[in-house]
């Protein structure tokens, strides 16, 4: 795992927009995993930036990483409400290019099957965006999901509830299902960028760079990705014990990126 530091969140915006600009450079139709909640807005923001100053998205395609099961049809906090205001209409994607698992449908077990078919018609994903949820999941693949999961569904943890309590009214409206991508979907994409900001997720980005491999941590999964990439600020980076070591060991992928570290 290549594990760039950066000093803060906006920096890890600008590290991330890079890394999805480099890949749409030379594959202009690239198909995006897309994560939604707070952390990847500093990316999508950089990225609607340069969409505005002539960088062209609009053959990409975009797949979510989960959906809530059971809220209202339009209602602003489902993912696909989320995306459309975060990605597809900033970025300039096209409708039937942005995927998003049906949580609404009647057959939940046959939208995951879809979903998957979706995701291997449109050749794999090139470039997952992750978040990183402070038990450490990832998706809403909360702790002792299967290592080999697919895409199915899923109870939130009460932590990962009350986590997401912010972005409603009431706690209580926080649904209690989702669809999610398994954490073999995951690790079937051909380049996995985790990012984690903030003191909040130092104990989880620990644990996923420097724990060992769990389902207690299912974030850990990613130490058997064939590409993984953590971009973090300073805050989320707090409890690494090899600081110097990925300081010294990444400054070639910071570099690429065309990011300084911040040690
Ligand atoms: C979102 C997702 C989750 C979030 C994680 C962190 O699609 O799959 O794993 O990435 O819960 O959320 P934030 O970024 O809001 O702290």
């Amino acid at each position: 795992m290549d594990v760039i530091v950066v000093p803060d969140g906006e920096s890890v915006g600008r590290a991330a927009a890079t890394a999805v600009e480099q890949l749409v450079t030379h594959r202009p139709d690239a198909v995006l995993g897309v994560a939604t909640g707070s952390t990847p807005g500093t990316t999508y923001r950089e990225l609607a930036r340069r969409v505005e100053g002539g960088l062209d998205l609009s053959r990409c395609s975009a797949f979510a990483l989960d959906e809530y099961v059971g809220i209202p049809e339009g209602h602003p906090e489902s993912y696909r409400a989320v995306l459309d205001r975060t990605v597809r209409e900033p970025l300039g994607l096209r409708a039937d290019r942005v995927y998003v698992p049906d949580g609404g449908a009647s057959d939940l077990d046959q939208a995951c099957r879809d979903y998957e078919a979706a995701i291997e018609a449109a050749g794999g994903i090139d470039l997952q965006l992750l978040g990183l949820g402070t038990n450490g999941h990832i998706g809403f693949n909360e702790p002792t999901s299967s290592l080999r999961s697919q895409t199915r569904v899923k109870t939130l943890s009460p932590r990962t509830r009350a986590d997401n309590a912010r972005f409603f009214d009431d706690p209580d409206q926080v649904p209690r299902l989702c669809l999610t991508q398994g954490l073999a979907t995951i690790l079937r994409s051909r380049h996995a960028v985790l990012l984690a900001i903030g003191e909040k997720k130092a104990p989880a980005l620990a644990q996923v760079v420097e724990g060992a491999l769990s389902a207690m941590w299912p974030g850990t999964v990613l130490q058997l990705h064939q590409h993984a990439t953590v971009i973090c600020d300073e805050a989320a980076a707090g409890q690494l014990t090899l600081r110097d070591y990925y300081d010294a060991a990444s400054g070639e992928a910071a570099r690429e990126l065309g990011v300084g570290t911040a040690g």
